[in-house]
C-alpha cells in the first residue's frame, strides 16, 4: 500500500488568552491520530496557527496598553510553548496575520465576489458615539423589550428567552464606555450562503465528510433555510481590509480557516519545497484533508467554509472530526473551585504524557463529551501505565542489564505469544485510525495484562534463585522485553516522549508499526532507567490550588488595567453626567446576607438561586448571574454583600427579592465578601 497524502489541521485557537485542559482535549485527539498515522507508514502534514483577528482580540491589546500585533506575538509565544510542552507535534505553527493568510483571503474573496456570491447592501446597527466603533451584540446591554428584565445582553433575554435585535434592547447602553449607543448605517458585503444551499445538502451527506449525528443537526438548518453570511466589519477592526473596500474588513471568521491554508502553504514553502500547494488544495487533488474541530464550530467549518471553497474554485475538506467538550469532575472547568487548569499550570506538577494517556482512554469517534475526573486520571494512570505497562520492563531489564551482559536470548522461547502481539497491529491499527482510541488502549491492556500473567506465571525472580535456571531465566525476561516493546510501539501515538525513551533503551533505529513485526534475539539493550513515575496526588491537589491561584493573582491585574480606563470614564463623565448625592446613596441599603442555600435554575446557564440570611425572621430568595463562575456547594455559608432594598423583581423563574454585588471584568465575575466577623443583616455602609 502506497503512503497516502495527508494535511491536518486543528482549530485555531484565538489569541488572546491561554490554553487550557479544554482546548488540550482536540489538540491530544488530532495529535495522536496524527502520530498514528505516521506510525502506519503515511505522509501526514499537520498544521495550526494563532487565529488573531477580531474585535476581542483589539480590545484585548487595547486593555493591556500594546498594539494587536505585540499581543498577537505575546500570546502565540505562549501558545507555542504550551503545545510543545504537551508534545503536540505540528509541523509548521503559524498566524491568521500573515502576509500570506491576507493574499489566500483576498484570493478566495475576489473570486467568489467574480461568480456573484457577494452582495452589499446597508445595514443597520448600534454604534458607540464615544468609541467610534459599531457595536455587536455581546457589547451591548439594556432592558428586555419583552419583560423588562435589566442588563441584557444585545441579543436574547436571559430572563425571558425572548431573542431580538439590539436596536430593540430598551435604554441601551455600551458595554465598553457606558455611552449611549446610536443607530447608524453602513454598507455590509455578505456572502451569498443560498447559492450553495443544494451542494452543501449533498456535501454534508458525503460518505465520512461528518459524524452522522452533526449531519441530522444540520438538516434542521438546511430546513430552516440557509441566510446570506455578513462577511464585513467596519473600521475600527483588527483584520485585513477587503479588497476594493476601504475601511471594510474581512469578519474574523473568513480568514480563520483560510489560515489553514495559508499555514500549510508557509510549511511547504519553508520546509517541503517539493511539494506545491496546488497538489493538495486543487479541485481533483486526490490527498486527504482533515480538520479537527469542537462540536460548536461545526456551522463555520461545515456550511460557510466548504462554500467558500467551491464558490473560489478549491476542493474542500475530506472530513471534519468533531469532539466535544471537557468538563472536569463532571462540571463546566471553574475556576473557584480550581478546575480552571491552564496547559502551563498543568505542566508546572504534572506529566503530559499522564493526560495523553488519559484523554485517549476515554476518546472515541463519536461527538460526546468528555470527563477529566481527577481521581479516576490519578487512578487509571497508576494502574494501567506505571502498574501494568512501565512494570513488565523494570520487572525484566534487571536480569537482562546484570546477568546477561545486556542481551537478549538467542532464541524466542514463546513465538507464539510474542507474534499475537505482532498480529493485534491490524485491529489496533484500525481503532486508531477510526479514532476510537479508547478501543485502542483496550486492546493495548489487554495485551499489557496477558504479559505480566505470563511473567507472573514463570516466575523470573524465583527461577533466578536456584542455580540452573540461567537460561530459562534469560529466556522468560527476553520474551517479557519484546512484549515489552509492542506494547511501546503501540502506545507510542498516545505517549509519544516514553516510547522515544523505550527506543533509546532497546536500541532501536526505528519504533513504527511496521519495524515492530521482528522478534528480538541476540539484541543488545540499554541499561533501564526508570520510565515512569507514578501520578503523585498531592502534585494534582497542588495543580488545583495553583488553579485558584492564579485567579487571584490575574484578577487583579485585568482589574487594575480596567480600572485606569473607569476612572479615566468618570473623569470625563463628571462634567456630563449629574453627580448623585450622599443622600441618594444612603437609600441603597447594603446589608451582610449569608448563603444558605444555593441551587441551579433550570433552564438558565447563567443564573444560581440563592436563598440569603439577612438578620430578617424571613430568609430572602434571590437570583444571581454567577452560575459560569462559582459551584452552588462553594457558596454555602458565604457572606455577601447585597442590596437589600432593592424593588422585587419578578423573573421566568420566579421573583428575585435583592441583588448580591460582585466585581466583574472580563474573565468573569467575582462575588465580593466582607471579612469575616461580620453577621448577616450588619448594615454595609
Ligand atoms: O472557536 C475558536 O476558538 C476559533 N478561533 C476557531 C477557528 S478555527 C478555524 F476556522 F480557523
Ligand atoms: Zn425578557
Amino acid at each position: 500500500m502506497s503512503a497516502r497524502k495527508i494535511l491536518v489541521t486543528n482549530a485555531l485557537p484565538y489569541a488572546n488568552g491561554p490554553i487550557h485542559m479544554g482546548h488540550l482535549l482536540g489538540y491530544i485527539q488530532a495529535d495522536i491520530w496524527v502520530r498514528a498515522m505516521r506510525a502506519m507508514g503515511h505522509d501526514v502534514i499537520y498544521v495550526c496557527a494563532d487565529d488573531a483577528h477580531g474585535t476581542a482580540i483589539m480590545l484585548r491589546a487595547e486593555a493591556n496598553g500594546i498594539t494587536p500585533e505585540q499581543q498577537i506575538a505575546n500570546v502565540q509565544k505562549e501558545h507555542e510553548r504550551d503545545f510543545a510542552g504537551f508534545g503536540i507535534s505540528f509541523d509548521h505553527y503559524d498566524s491568521t496575520h500573515s502576509e500570506t493568510n491576507k493574499l489566500r483571503s483576498e484570493d478566495i474573496y475576489i473570486k467568489n465576489r467574480d461568480v456573484g456570491n457577494i452582495v452589499v447592501r446597508p445595514v443597520t446597527q448600534l454604534f458607540d458615539p464615544e468609541k467610534q466603533m459599531f457595536l455587536s451584540d455581546r457589547f451591548i446591554k439594556g432592558t428586555c423589550p419583552k419583560c423588562d428584565a435589566e442588563d441584557q445582553y444585545g441579543d436574547s433575554c436571559e430572563v425571558c428567552g425572548t431573542t431580538y435585535n439590539a436596536t430593540e434592547l430598551k435604554n441601551p447602553r455600551s458595554t465598553l464606555s457606558g455611552a449611549t449607543p446610536i443607530e447608524k448605517s453602513s454598507d455590509h458585503y455578505f456572502f451569498k450562503l443560498p447559492n450553495f444551499s443544494q451542494y452543501l445538502q449533498q456535501w454534508t451527506r458525503d460518505s465520512g465528510r461528518l459524524p452522522v449525528s452533526i449531519a441530522n443537526k444540520l438538516d434542521e438548518w438546511f430546513e430552516a433555510g440557509l441566510t446570506d453570511w455578513d462577511i464585513s466589519r467596519d473600521a475600527p477592526y483588527f483584520g485585513f481590509e477587503i479588497p476594493d473596500a476601504p475601511n471594510k474588513y474581512f469578519y474574523v471568521w473568513v480568514d480563520a480557516p483560510i489560515g489553514y491554508m495559508s499555514s500549510f502553504e508557509n510549511y511547504i514553502k519553508a520546509q517541503r519545497p517539493e511539494l506545491s500547494f496546488d497538489e493538495y488544495w486543487n479541485k481533483d487533488s486526490k490527498h486527504e484533508v482533515y480538520h479537527f474541530i469542537g462540536k460548536d464550530i461545526v456551522y463555520f467549518h461545515a456550511l460557510f467554509w466548504p462554500a467558500m471553497l467551491d464558490g473560489a474554485g478549491y476542493r474542500t475538506p475530506t472530513g471534519l472530526f468533531v469532539n466535544g467538550f471537557l468538563t472536569v469532575n463532571g462540571q463546566k472547568m471553574s475556576k473557584s473551585r480550581g478546575t480552571f487548569i491552564k496547559a502551563e499550570t498543568y505542566l508546572e506538577h504534572l506529566n503530559p504524557e499522564y493526560l495523553r494517556y488519559y484523554f485517549a482512554s476515554k476518546l472515541s469517534d463519536k461527538v460526546e463529551d468528555s470527563d477529566l475526573n481527577l481521581d479516576d486520571f490519578i487512578q487509571k494512570v497508576n494502574s494501567d501505565l506505571v502498574g501494568k505497562v512501565v512494570n513488565i520492563a523494570s520487572r525484566c531489564a534487571k536480569f537482562i542489564n546484570k546477568d546477561f551482559n545486556n542481551t537478549l536470548s538467542e532464541n524466542c522461547a514463546e513465538p507464539g505469544l510474542v507474534q499475537s502481539f505482532i498480529d493485534a497491529r491490524v485491529s489496533i491499527s484500525k481503532a486508531y485510525e477510526d479514532r476510537e482510541f479508547s478501543a485502542a488502549i483496550r486492546e493495548i491492556m489487554a495485551l499489557a495484562d496477558r504479559a505480566n500473567q505470563y511473567i507472573d506465571e514463570k516466575k523470573p525472580w524465583a527461577l533466578a534463585k536456584v542455580a540452573g535456571n540461567e537460561q530459562q531465566v534469560h529466556e522468560v525476561c527476553s520474551v517479557g522485553i519484546n512484549l515489552f516493546r509492542q506494547l511501546a510501539v503501540y502506545l507510542s501515538p498516545v505517549i509519544p516522549k516514553l516510547a522515544n525513551e523505550v527506543q533509546t533503551f532497546l536500541k532501536l533505529e526505528q519504533f513504527d508499526f511496521a519495524s515492530a513485526q521482528t522478534i528480538l534475539v541476540n539484541h543488545q539493550i540499554a541499561q533501564f532507567q526508570p520510565l515512569m513515575q507514578r501520578v503523585d496526588k498531592k502534585a494534582v491537589d497542588a495543580m488545583v490550588d495553583a488553579s485558584k491561584d492564579s485567579l487571584a493573582v490575574e484578577a487583579p491585574k485585568v482589574e487594575k488595567k480596567k480600572a485606569k480606563v473607569v476612572e479615566q470614564k468618570v473623569e470625563l463623565k463628571a462634567g456630563e453626567a449629574d453627580p448623585i448625592t450622599i443622600d441618594d446613596f444612603v437609600k441603597i441599603d447594603l446589608r451582610v446576607a449569608q448563603v444558605l442555600q444555593a441551587d441551579f435554575v433550570e433552564g438558565s446557564d447563567k443564573l444560581l438561586q440563592l436563598t440569603l440570611d439577612v438578620g430578617e425572621t424571613e430568609s430572602r430568595n434571590v437570583f444571581s448571574g454567577i452560575r459560569s463562575q462559582y459551584a452552588p456547594e462553594d457558596l454555602i455559608g458565604k457572606l455577601v454583600v447585597m442590596v437589600a432594598n432593592l424593588a422585587p423583581r419578578k423573573m421566568r423563574f420566579g421573583i428575585s427579592n435583592g441583588m448580591v454585588l460582585c466585581a466583574g471584568n472580563d474573565q468573569g465575575l467575582y462575588i465580593i465578601s466582607p471579612e469575616s466577623g461580620a453577621k448577616p443583616g450588619d448594615k454595609v455602609s
